[in-house]
């Protein structure tokens, strides 16, 4: 091989490789073993919010996902309520939610118990000293839903395809919603030249749940292939399909559902 040819060899390698910049087997190995391992179902999505509650000397408010998305899409809290999907970023105050804000704008007394001063009681169904009534309704919740390895134990997608779960895409009664694009009813491979990554993204599952704004453009590039470094260790990270694929979708762990025709890791 003279150089001519080893520098076209080169050039052919970088440019199947891309801007993933794959990593070799062993180095992605390596990232796939740091996937936290799944704890209890009910604890996925849980959070737990003290930024506030700390310095008054109040218990931490305990937020679940699982009970709330059964009831609402995503859009709901994270476009229209102005939730952020960063913990700890909204940086919701009491005063705040009691003028209806966040929270209080369901937790008003009518949809859902409220926030105003009065009921002790009331205070301790969010500000929780334990979990153990949350963990309980969690067993009753997830009894009759279609059942997934990880996460929540719970197979979400499954649910809302056969209406086990429809959440309400909006507060108000008519509910505006604009029609998804034509071109992006079907769904899109995205390929990087990795060997064995053969992930197909819908647009039209992904948008009965959420709105153009939580992907495009903070996670992804509206370009096909536009966005920069796109791979799974980035994922593990938290980054890009992660920023929910770890934290309140069906996690990681769950290869399949994203690689369908590979077996769900089991180093761990
Ligand atoms: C009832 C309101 C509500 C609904 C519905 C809801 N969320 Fe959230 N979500 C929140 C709140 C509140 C937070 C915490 C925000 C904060 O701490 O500033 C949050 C945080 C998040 C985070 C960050 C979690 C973390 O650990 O960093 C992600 C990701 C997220 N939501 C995704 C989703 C997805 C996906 C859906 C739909 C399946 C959804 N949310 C439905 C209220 C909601
Ligand atoms: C879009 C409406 C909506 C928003 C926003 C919302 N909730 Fe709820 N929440 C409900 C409904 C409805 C229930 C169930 C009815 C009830 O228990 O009164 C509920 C129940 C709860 C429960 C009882 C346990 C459980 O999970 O079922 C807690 C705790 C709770 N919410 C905390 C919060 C906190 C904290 C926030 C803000 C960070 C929040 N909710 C925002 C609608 C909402
Ligand atoms: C629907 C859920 C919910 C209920 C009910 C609720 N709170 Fe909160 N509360 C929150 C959230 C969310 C925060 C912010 C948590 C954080 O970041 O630490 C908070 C924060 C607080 C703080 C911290 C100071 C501040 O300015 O934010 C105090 C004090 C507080 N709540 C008192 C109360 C009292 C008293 C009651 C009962 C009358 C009550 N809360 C009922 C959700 C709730
Ligand atoms: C859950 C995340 C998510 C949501 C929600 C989402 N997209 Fe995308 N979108 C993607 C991803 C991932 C890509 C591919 C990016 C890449 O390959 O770099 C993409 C690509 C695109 C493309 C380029 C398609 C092509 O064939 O070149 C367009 C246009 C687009 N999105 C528009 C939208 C619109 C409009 C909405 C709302 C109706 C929307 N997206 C909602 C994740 C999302
Ligand atoms: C903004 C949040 C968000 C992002 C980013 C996101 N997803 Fe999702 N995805 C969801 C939610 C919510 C569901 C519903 C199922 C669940 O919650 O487990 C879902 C469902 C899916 C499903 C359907 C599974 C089934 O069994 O039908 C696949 C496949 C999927 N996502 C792949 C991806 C891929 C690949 C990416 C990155 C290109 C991505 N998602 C990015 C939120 C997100
Ligand atoms: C939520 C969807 C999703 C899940 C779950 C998922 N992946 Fe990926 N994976 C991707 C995406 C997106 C890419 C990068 C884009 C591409 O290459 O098509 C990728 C790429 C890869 C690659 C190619 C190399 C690279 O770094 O890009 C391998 C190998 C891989 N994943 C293995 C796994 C294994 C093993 C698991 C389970 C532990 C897993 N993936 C779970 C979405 C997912």
């Amino acid at each position: 091989m003279n150089s001519t040819t080893l520098f076209l060899a080169a050039v052919v390698l970088l440019s199947c490789l891309g801007n993933a910049q794959a990593m070799d087997r062993s180095e992605l190995g390596d990232v796939l073993k740091t996937i936290p391992p799944n704890g209890p179902f009910w604890k996925y999505g849980t959070l737990v919010m003290r930024r506030r509650t700390k310095k008054a000397g109040m218990a931490p408010v305990v937020f679940a996902h699982w009970s709330h998305r059964a009831r609402y899409t995503c859009r709901v809290c994270h476009l229209d309520l102005g939730f952020s999907m960063r913990a700890g970023d909204t940086g919701i105050s009491r005063a705040q939610y009691t003028a209806g804000k966040y929270c209080g704008a369901c937790h008003d007394g009518v949809t859902a118990f409220g926030v105003q001063d009065g009921e002790p009681s009331l205070c301790a169904r969010c500000h929780m000293k334990d979990t153990q009534a949350l963990e309980a309704s969690f067993e009753t919740f997830a009894a009759p839903l279609p059942i997934a390895g990880f996460g929540n134990g719970i197979d979400w997608a499954g649910a809302l395809k056969s209406g086990r779960v429809s959440p309400r895409n909006s507060l108000s009664f008519a509910a505006p919603s604009m029609p998804l694009p034509e071109k992006l009813h079907l769904p899109m491979k995205l390929s990087t030249a990795a060997p064995r990554s053969d992930v197909t993204f819908s647009h039209e599952d992904h948008f009965s749940e959420l709105d153009c704004s939580s992907c495009h453009p903070d996670i992804f590039n509206i370009k096909k292939k536009g966005t920069v470094d796109f791979s799974m260790d980035k994922n593990i990270f938290g980054n890009y399909c992660g920023a929910c694929h770890m934290r309140v979708a069906f996690p990681m762990n769950d290869c399949k559902r994203c690689h369908s025709y590979m077996s769900n890791f089991s180093g761990f």
